[in-house]
């Protein structure tokens, strides 16, 4: 492999400027561009970072050609299979998976963060009843730092992994008030003697009137969804979060930063737009019409759940979940779900058209979660608060990864200026 390349410009007589190559474990190579403004004047132009690797980690590896997604070396088929989140979320964090005595205490400690502090619950009240559950939990989570002084120590890695546990913790509990508070039932407090996603599913449907016993297939789905949406590399929400991290901001706001970005129907929100979309197709009749908006570049429409800027053969997570869906489906709801027999004709559908084939546009992670969470009796508008939660462990250990990194710097992108040159001011009365 290539060690260094040579940057010219057209007319210069010379080799032009020596750039080395950084050279990954797995996965394409960089060109160091660090000094390239230092020494030449000159800055890389990426919007989108399409080709941009903006750190080094440890953490996720993924091949969008060959569908690969790994967590700390571990192909994801293997740990959806044989994994629990909680363990998978130790993976993450640490590095390597727990031995039993290890799990059995990240687990205790995990258990006991999840309950919020009493003042929080006021809180909750402040919102609209209507209020969408994502506004609540952006606006929580960036609360809590006004609860935790003992660990905002940022420099401090005990702070650092303490304010890591309290939010892997924290979500569930959070996401379960924010989903009561939309549905006006009392918040339940979470219960000590349940898994965490059996937990998350009795904060959400148990009453003071009567206790919740989690379905067995219903937590085995969470927990799966949970694994799969773990952790994504640099994907927008964890970017943001490094990047409001970076400002050595505390880890409470980099994780509402997170959230919001994650929000959005391009990212995090697709999984409620593909339900919403599929809800608005109605009938596989309507299929065609649809696919055509789609593909008719003066129509603002996309086919949600399809496309991804990294898969550009097919999603893992989305062939692992389709599976899943008809388990679900089968065990929990009725199987002929005339929503799943839509999605799975759309993707037949739309997997046979030029217009997604050229693009190597195919189902990803959100195309099938939705109908998982539907069946689960999960409200549309909590789709990418699960999401959120699955995905804090990820966030967080990309946080510690780049606080415990002693090179780490602001991160802070220049710009291709193309404004107005320098001009003097015109006073007010001289404007026509
Ligand atoms: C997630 O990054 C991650 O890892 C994210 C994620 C994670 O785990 O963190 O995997 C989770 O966010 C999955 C993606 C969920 N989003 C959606 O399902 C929304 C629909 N998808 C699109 O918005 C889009 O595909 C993106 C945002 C996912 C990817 O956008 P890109 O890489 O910037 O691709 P693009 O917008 O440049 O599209 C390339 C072409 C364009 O057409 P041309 O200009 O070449 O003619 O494909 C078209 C686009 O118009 N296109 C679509 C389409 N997605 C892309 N056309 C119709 N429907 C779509 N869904």
């Amino acid at each position: 492999m290539t060690d260094k390349y040579y940057l010219k410009q057209e007319d210069a007589s010379d080799n032009g400027i020596e750039l080395t190559v950084r050279k990954p474990i797995q996965g394409p190579p960089a060109i160091d561009v660090t000094k390239l403004y230092r020494d030449q004047g000159l800055f890389t132009y990426d919007p989108g970072f399409m080709s941009t690797a903006s750190c080094e980690s440890n953490i996720t590896y993924i091949d969008g050609e060959a569908g690969i997604l790994e967590y700390r070396g571990y192909p994801i088929e293997q740990l959806a299979a044989e994994a629990d989140y909680v363990e998978v979320a130790y993976l993450l964090l640490y590095g390597e998976l727990p031995n039993s005595t290890q799990l059995q205490e990240f687990d205790e400690i995990i258990t006991h963060h999840t309950m919020l502090n009493e003042n929080l619950k006021d809180f909750f009240g402040g919102f609209h009843y209507d209020a969408h559950p994502m506004a609540i939990m952006v606006g929580v989570v960036g609360s809590l730092s006004a609860f935790y002084h003992d660990s905002l120590d940022i420099n401090n890695p005990r702070h650092r992994e303490i304010s890591a546990h309290r939010l892997i913790a924290k979500m569930p509990t959070i996401a379960a008030a924010s989903y009561k508070h939309n549905v006006s039932e009392p918040i339940i407090y979470p219960s000590n003697d349940l898994s965490y996603c059996a937990n998350l599913l009795q904060m959400m449907f148990a009453t003071p009137c009567e206790s919740y016993q989690p379905h067995p297939i219903a937590v085995q789905a969470m927990n799966l969804l949970f694994i799969l949406h773990a952790d994504h590399e640099q994907n927008a929400s964890t970017s943001t979060v490094r990047l409001a991290g970076s400002s050595q901001a505390n880890p409470f706001a980099c994780i509402a930063a997170g959230i919001a970005s994650l929000w959005g129907p391009a990212h995090g929100g697709a999984n409620e737009a593909v339900l919403n979309m599929l809800t608005e197709i109605g009938d596989v009749s309507n299929i065609d019409h649809y696919i055509d908006k789609a593909k008719d570049k003066k129509d603002s429409f996309r086919l949600m759940g399809f496309g991804h800027r990294v898969y550009k053969n097919f999603d893992p997570r989305a062939n692992i979940l389709r599976e899943m869906s008809k388990k679900v489906l089968e065990e929990l709801a009725d199987s002929n779900n005339p929503t799943f027999e839509l999605a799975l004709r759309l993707e037949e559908i739309a997997l046979k058209d030029d217009y997604f084939l050229e693009r190597k546009l195919y189902p990803n992670v959100d195309f099938y979660s939705g109908i998982i969470y539907r069946a689960l009796n999960i409200p549309n508008n909590m789709f990418t608060v699960m999401f959120a939660i699955a995905r804090t462990v990820g966030w967080v250990s990309h946080w510690m990864e780049m606080m415990s990194d002693p090179k780490q710097r602001i991160g802070r992108p220049r710009q291709v200026y193309m404004g107005p040159s320098r001009r003097d001011f015109i006073p007010l009365k001289n404007r026509s």
